[in-house]
């Protein structure tokens, strides 16, 4: 006997009803899908490197990590495929933005605000990190917003920054004492970056933690630099499967190693962050002042809200999340400062004698620097020679964008590939060159360009660009 198909049960009317009712969804979703894709195809998508099946560009992106020049690599495609492109590197497809107006257009704007996530980063930033860093987690999130003030009014504004000047004088001076009389380390490159962490970490932990660090064996600065780069490592793709298949979280923590990992390093981060609370709560109850007393965690330590922050301990390992993010770029820039006056003499001569004039004999001081523009402008150009995050820190779009005739979807990586816009032919003539000359009259701070209304004339974009633009 033939049995009826549930569908089909009853009478002639509700099976006419069923179809038609079965036909009309059928039809909505074929229109929903070729309005969709109907103007999907209106609107392509930015062209780039076709690469290889499936993996994309991949295979030449790791034959460059092997030589640290993919920078260069991307800059060649930022020339062949112009504005923006994309680049296909197996499970991840990230964009990059290579001109100074695209940037605006991209990051800034009515586009702010749809580009001021990140990517999701299940082992740097919700593990590693516990969802506090300020540079890994989401712009729309209230702990962001939260972070970003702390750094501004302790770190980034103007007074703020004013009161950090005499740690940084400090310690650049006792880094250039060591260089210049220590004959043990002259000119051996280990040392002299050895001192450069040494006097970069040290200038923020003093405002920050409110301690120093005062010798190049510290073992203080292997373990800042060490947790560093395993957060930024974490956050590359290919790094872990998880971040790049993420149902994989759904597995229970005892098939995590990821998690377990992550979690260890948290903790012991955080640890190592109430060490040094205690260290100075210690100190500040000793009798006599302190150079500790105006640090970050002082005044942690005094306010009875935290500075805003969940609990003291979020507080406290916030400052070794800014000291990492403010010290190891400062690090590239003082590196590449080095390189730069030592492939140009002549600007470094040049740049002697000027100052020699402006301070006579004198070590000079941060506020001559107003009145010796020269070195405003090899500041500029060392940040626009050698910018130190060269490809961007990935923002995600929240919704898609479209720029001259191209779109980047929601969901997309953006990079802003600082590297190719600073060496544009039509910004900078002979790019590859170290020429603070082209900066001249250019007497604005980095705020001040950022902000200036022409994006053209913006003197780089060594510090990023929109909501999530480096707040340091
Ligand atoms: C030479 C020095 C520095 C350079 C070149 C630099 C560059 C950058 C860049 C490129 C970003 C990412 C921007 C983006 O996503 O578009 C960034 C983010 C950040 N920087 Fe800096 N930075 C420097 C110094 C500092 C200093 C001194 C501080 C703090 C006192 C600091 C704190 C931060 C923070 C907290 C973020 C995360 C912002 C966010 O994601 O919302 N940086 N920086």
């Amino acid at each position: 006997m033939e049995l009826p198909h549930p569908l089909f049960e009853g009478s002639i009317s509700v099976r006419v009803a069923s179809l038609l009712g079965i036909a009309f969804i059928l039809y909505l979703i074929a229109t929903t899908l070729y309005k969709r894709f109907r103007g999907r195809d209106e609107v392509p998508l930015p062209p780039g490197p076709t690469g290889y099946p499936l993996i994309g560009s991949l295979p030449d992106l790791l034959s460059r990590l092997k030589t640290s020049t993919q920078h260069l690599l991307f800059n060649e495609w930022a020339r062949q495929y112009g504005e923006i492109y994309k680049v296909n590197l197996g499970f991840v497809t990230q964009y990059m933005v290579n001109t100074d107006v695209a940037a605006k257009a991209i990051f800034e704007g009515k586009n702010a605000s749809i580009s001021a996530n990140r990517p999701r980063w299940i082992v740097s930033s919700e593990y590693i990190c516990h969802d506090w860093n300020v540079l890994l987690i989401n712009g729309d999130t209230p702990r962001w917003k939260h972070q970003r003030r702390v750094t501004t009014t302790q770190v980034g504004s103007v007074p703020s920054a004013d009161a950090g000047v005499p740690h940084l004088e400090y310690e650049s001076l006792k880094f250039l004492y060591e260089v210049t009389t220590n004959t043990a380390t002259q000119l051996e490159n280990r040392a002299i970056w050895r001192g450069v962490m040494r006097y970069t970490y040290s200038a923020l932990t003093s405002q920050l933690f409110g301690l120093d660090i005062p010798t190049n064996d510290s073992q203080a600065i292997g373990y800042i630099h060490e947790t560093g780069a395993a957060q930024i490592v974490a956050t590359l793709p290919g790094s872990y499967l998880v971040d790049l298949v993420p149902v994989l979280e759904l597995l229970p923590t005892a098939l995590k190693p990821w998690a377990r990992a992550g979690n260890k390093r948290f903790a012991r981060d955080l640890q190592w962050c109430l060490e040094r609370k205690q260290r100075l709560e210690i100190r500040l109850k000793a009798e006599g002042s302190d150079p500790g007393a105006e640090s970050m965690m002082a005044k942690l330590l005094a306010d009875e809200k935290n500075l805003g922050f969940e609990t003291k301990e979020e507080g406290a390992y916030f400052c070794l999340m800014l000291t990492i993010g403010a010290a190891d770029t400062s690090q590239i820039s003082t590196w590449s400062f080095i390189e730069a006056m030592l492939r140009y003499p002549d600007v470094q001569r040049k740049a002697q004698v000027i100052i020699d004039e402006a301070v006579g004999d004198r070590v000079p001081v941060w506020s001559d620097y107003k009145r010796i523009p020269y070195i405003r402008s090899l500041l500029k150009e060392t940040w626009r020679w050698r910018p130190p995050v060269a490809l961007g820190h990935p923002h995600l779009l929240t919704a898609d964008v479209e720029y001259n005739g191209h779109r980047i979807p929601a969901g997309a990586r953006v990079h802003l590939n600082s590297w190719a816009i600073q060496r544009d032919p039509a910004r900078h003539a002979d790019p590859e060159s170290f020429i603070p000359e082209r900066y001249e009259g250019d007497l604005t701070t980095v705020a001040q360009s950022i902000n200036s209304g022409d994006v053209t004339k913006r003197d780089h974009f060594a510090f990023g660009a929109g909501r999530r633009i480096c707040p340091g």
